[in-house]
């Protein structure tokens, strides 16, 4: 049996996110990146709103990963070759990408995540599944710059993105990452999932939902600021806002002080008033035909999208040539 490999490109530099983290708490107006969302606590949380029914998305996908299983494997097979690479945007838990082994048979299996360590576990359970595979975890903050090492992938490969985690992106750094991944696939295949625009009153209880677990995701990044640049926040003094911003085609989250605060740490300190923000995420709702646009835009040909009955959210598969 093989034994996967694991690699560590981007030093996690502690003192480089605190300084992001803090300039961003600074700034007028305040925001702070998505990714502050995801330490231990976060990414649990995270897990949790996808099990929630007003969060339509992962199970949506999921759906339509199954009901079109064996269609979408073909479209990927006919622009990249049969048993291209698999390299696995966001793996986590890899459970996504694993589904897929039984209709695509990657020979290779690249799992791609801000961390390693997040990947030792679940690659090593799958390399017991899956003997013969060839398993690589990569650790990179691809929302930098998405690339390999040379010689990493040989052949052409199929980038999975799955979960509109592209929706994170704003249009620019979108199209900025679908081109990195068009040129990482080295003449394979794109297989990726995003969310389509709805109306208001179906998007903000996704992110506003009834039991608070949103909410608790968003008021968490508080707790991770604290740990990382040593603020004050107390999350009592802070609720959580979801809205959606039409012009801009996005839910928006929020975090807005529920009275006039002073937060400190140490080298800095900002005052808020009443009522003020700190802006966390964007999540874009994508047309699907503008997100067909975006995908030809950054070089991307032979688009195939499927959707559920209530056109809710695309796959969508594409070809580099
Ligand atoms: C990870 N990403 C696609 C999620 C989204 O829907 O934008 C993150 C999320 N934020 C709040 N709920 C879920």
């Amino acid at each position: 049996m093989r034994s996967p490999r694991f690699l560590q490109l981007d030093r996690i530099d502690h003192t480089r996110l605190a300084a992001e983290a803090s300039a961003g708490v600074a700034a007028q107006p305040a925001s702070v990146s998505p990714k502050f969302f995801y330490d231990a606590l976060g990414s649990r949380l995270f897990d949790a709103i996808t099990e929630l029914p007003a969060y339509y998305p992962t199970r949506t996908e999921a759906a339509i990963l199954a009901d079109h299983g064996p269609a979408i494997a073909a479209a990927v097979q006919a622009r990249a070759g049969a048993g291209a690479s698999l390299v696995d945007l966001g793996a986590g838990s890899c459970a996504k990408a694993a589904r897929l082994f039984a209709t695509l048979h990657p020979q290779r299996y690249v799992a791609v995540d801000i961390s390693v360590d997040y990947l030792h576990h679940a690659l090593a359970c799958l390399q017991r599944e899956h003997p013969a595979m060839e398993m690589i975890g990569v650790g990179l903050d691809f929302s930098a710059r998405l690339a390999l090492p040379a010689g990493l992938l040989d052949d052409p490969a199929v980038i999975f993105y799955p979960g509109s985690s592209i929706g994170n992106f704003s249009p620019g750094d979108a199209l900025r990452l679908l081109r990195e991944a068009h040129g990482l696939s080295g003449g394979g295949a794109l297989l990726i999932g995003v969310d389509l625009l709805k109306p208001a009153e179906r998007l903000v209880p996704a992110y506003d939902d009834e039991l608070g677990v949103t909410a608790a995701f968003n008021l968490n990044l508080l707790n991770h600021l604290n740990r990382l640049i040593g603020s004050d926040f107390q999350v009592r003094d802070w609720r959580h806002v979801a809205l959606f911003n039409a012009a801009d085609s996005r839910i928006e989250m929020h975090l807005e002080a529920r009275q006039a605060i002073t937060v400190r740490w140490p080298g800095g300190e900002r005052r808020f008033a009443a009522g003020e923000r700190i802006h966390t995420e964007n999540s874009c709702k994508w047309q699907r035909s503008d997100f067909e646009a975006l995908l030809r835009d950054a070089g991307w040909r032979q688009v195939q999208a499927w959707t559920d009955a209530n056109s809710d959210f695309a796959v969508l598969v594409a070809g580099a040539n």
